[in-house]
């Protein structure tokens, strides 16, 4: 276990039966390790019984880890007991149903609560796309949005979004195989049609960061009916990809997260790079719009805040950096 981590003793009595899945770990070990009394890590077992994992009880000796909750079930320990290492996703509440997940968040951040809390629901009753559309949220996808107090300038709130698009992306690719493709500056497709969408809310103060707080939503076993005509959208079931539990889903990306972000601290030139390469809108024709505002042109690559450069007729470049963008066809010549 990594020192740095402050789990709770859940996370450390679940990670600790699970270096011997299907084997006895005595309860002398538990209590010597955790430091706590027998009855402490009865009351422990009993909590991780009630989240649906399987554990079974071998009178006057010990426990046997049998494995995760079945069905689907989500268990927030079990995710958490994935990400021991892991500077994000510690702790993270789960909910069975809730308008947005963004909302518990927001309180704990003006509670102080520091960077890496999360929350995931089986369900959004009120879920919430970017530019305040519906976002739909029914039961068979992974919805979650995590605390993140990155420490970067506030113009990079932006690049935070990025972050996320990679970190989702790789997981996607790494435990579904499927082709994911990123359009600026977070959905993910997969033949054109949108699988995850993003959203980060920011506060910031004049020189920093204060938070931001970034949803994910990702179509696992369901595609949803969308009420927006532009929008087509697909799931990973629906591309015949292999559906991952939304424990190892959700903590590949926050692994992955953590990398890209670091990678935008240390070395946002690179970080820059790295996304352009792989977000489709580079080299598209594409039109923005930001309120009642249009802009046409040829998405020509980043700036150092992650906005999309865009060579217009006249051969001006204009950043855009905020708002919608739709993919007319590829720029001449490609
Ligand atoms: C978009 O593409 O428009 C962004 C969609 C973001 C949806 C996620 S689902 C979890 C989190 N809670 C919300 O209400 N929205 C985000």
């Amino acid at each position: 276990m990594d020192a740095r981590c402050e789990v709770d003793n859940r996370v450390r009595v679940l990670w600790i039966l699970a270096q011997n899945p299907g084997q006895l770990t005595p309860s002398s070990a538990l209590v010597k390790e955790l430091k706590i009394t027998r009855q402490g890590i009865s009351k422990i077992i009993g909590n991780l019984k009630d989240e649906g994992i399987r554990i079974s009880s071998v009178p006057q000796k010990g426990y046997v880890l049998e494995g995760p909750p079945e069905d689907d079930r989500f268990s927030p320990s079990w995710a958490e007991m994935l990400l021991i290492d892991s500077k994000l996703g510690h702790p993270i509440f789960h909910y069975a149903s809730i308008g947005s997940t963004q909302a518990p968040l927001k309180e704990m951040a003006a509670q102080g609560r520091p960077e890496g809390a999360v929350v995931v629901a089986d369900e959004q009753t009120s879920g919430r796309g970017r530019q305040s559309r519906r976002w739909e949220s029914p039961p068979g996808g992974l919805y979650g949005s995590v605390l993140l107090r990155p420490k970067l300038l506030p113009r990079m709130v932006q690049a935070v979004n990025l972050a996320c698009a990679m970190a989702m992306g790789d997981a996607l690719a790494e435990l579904c195989g499927i082709g994911c493709e990123i359009k600026w500056p977070n959905d993910i497709l997969v033949r054109g049609r949108k699988i995850c969408g993003m959203l980060s809310e920011g506060a910031v103060e004049v020189d920093q960061i204060h938070h931001v707080i970034s949803g994910f939503g990702v179509n696992l076993k369901v595609t949803p009916i969308l009420n927006d005509p532009l929008t087509e959208a697909t799931s990973v079931a629906q591309e015949g990809g292999k559906v991952p539990s939304r424990h190892h889903l959700l903590s590949h990306f926050l692994k992955r997260l953590d990398f890209y972000l670091g990678t935008l601290r240390m070395t946002p030139k690179y970080f820059m790079e790295t996304y352009a390469s792989r977000c489709c809108t580079i080299g598209m024709r594409i039109r923005g719009t930001w309120g009642d505002n249009i802009i046409e042109g040829t998405a020509e690559g980043l700036d150092q805040d992650g906005s999309l450069l865009i060579r217009l007729e006249g051969g001006d470049v204009a950043a855009f950096s905020a708002g919608d963008i739709k993919h007319i066809r590829p720029a001449e010549g490609r």
